[in-house]
């Protein structure tokens, strides 16, 4: 009976995630302004991409170019001048640079016309395809490797406040994540206020012992908007869960300590969570990040064995 009862609710949440889908990915392409920004993300990383070929053929990018001129002429109609926007001018600016780009005079035109309505955009920011190089670290590796194995979840914090400086410096680390197409769909909620944490935690089955004592709560979300195809129906919690890591990673990196709190995915809860934290009804929760300064007393974590891990070499 209760295995039967699981199924019907797991039956409810499919139902659910997929309207969800249906009205907040780029599946239908309502007013929404993050779904134009997502459709131009797309379209200026494929050039940048183009533009990154060592081979490229001749005329390449003309459609996506021509497509990219016509989004970004009728955002700024819109909306106005935004980060993207300014991105994706100076991309074109490279693509029209670029020896192979095309030839097609008519083209050529519309994005000159672009550029020289937008003069104001050009190198704020630089776009195209940049030189690779390797890297040269100044820690070793048994460093780095020290670095990630001394990170654990700690689940007691002491009362210092964690500063809006070290939160915009793991948020630094946290914009490096690679997302896919370059779309960025992560955002980070900030809570300090008691009374808000303590309802959000509630919503999310309590404090379970441990998660009162916190001083800052981080909600991570992806914004929905950014994705729309079938195959990439999960890729807004993959993109949003790997930004979660780097986030906390940069915690780690200024001896802030902290441990992750699943969201507890259901429906109405999730709608209720939602209004609570003042999050936009289109973003998915990915994970919550309790955090704060290392407590001066002596604490304890689980030691969270891990399994000796090998790899599956493939051959054939
Ligand atoms: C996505 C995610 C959700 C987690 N949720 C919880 C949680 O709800 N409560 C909790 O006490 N720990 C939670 N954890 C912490 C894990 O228990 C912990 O990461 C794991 O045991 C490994 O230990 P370590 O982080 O100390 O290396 C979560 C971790 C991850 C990655």
């Amino acid at each position: 009976m209760k295995k039967a009862k699981t199924i019907i609710k797991l039956l409810w949440c499919f139902f659910s995630d997929f309207c969800f889908y249906v009205k907040n990915s780029l599946v239908i392409s309502s007013g929404r302004k993050e779904k134009k920004e997502a459709v131009i993300m797309l379209t200026m990383h494929a050039l940048e991409k183009g533009l990154s070929f060592s081979q490229k053929k001749e005329d390449w990018g003309k459609e996506k170019s021509k497509s990219l001129v016509f989004m970004v002429n009728n955002y700024l109609k819109k909306y106005g001048q935004c980060e993207t926007t300014v991105v994706a001018i100076n991309i074109l600016k490279a693509y029209l640079e670029d020896s192979f780009s095309t030839k097609d005079l008519q083209v050529r035109q519309q994005i000159e016309e672009l550029l020289e309505k937008n003069r104001d955009s050009i190198n704020k920011v630089y776009g195209g395809a940049k030189e690779v190089e390797m890297p040269q670290l100044h820690t070793s590796f048994d460093d780095i490797l020290y670095f990630y194995q001394k990170r654990c979840s700690v689940r007691k914090f002491s009362e210092t406040p964690i500063s809006q400086g070290e939160i915009e410096n793991a948020l630094k680390v946290a914009i490096t994540t690679p997302s896919a197409c370059n779309r960025q769909s992560s955002r980070l909620h900030v809570y300090s206020e008691k009374e808000i944490i303590n309802r959000l935690i509630q919503n999310q089955l309590g404090d379970q012992g441990w998660c009162n004592n916190t001083q800052v709560l981080f909600v991570i979300t992806s914004h929905q908007s950014y994705f729309g195809d079938t195959y990439e129906r999960y890729q807004a919690l993959i993109d949003g869960g790997m930004f979660a890591m780097n986030f906390l990673m940069g915690l780690h990196a200024q001896n802030i300590a902290s441990c992750f709190k699943m969201f507890v995915r259901e429906p109405v809860r999730e709608k209720e969570f939602k209004k609570i934290g003042n999050i936009d009804s289109a973003e998915i929760p990915v994970v919550l990040i309790l955090a704060g300064h290392y407590s001066k007393t002596k604490e304890f974590s689980p030691v969270s064995h891990r399994l000796n891990q090998s790899f599956y070499f493939k051959e054939k």
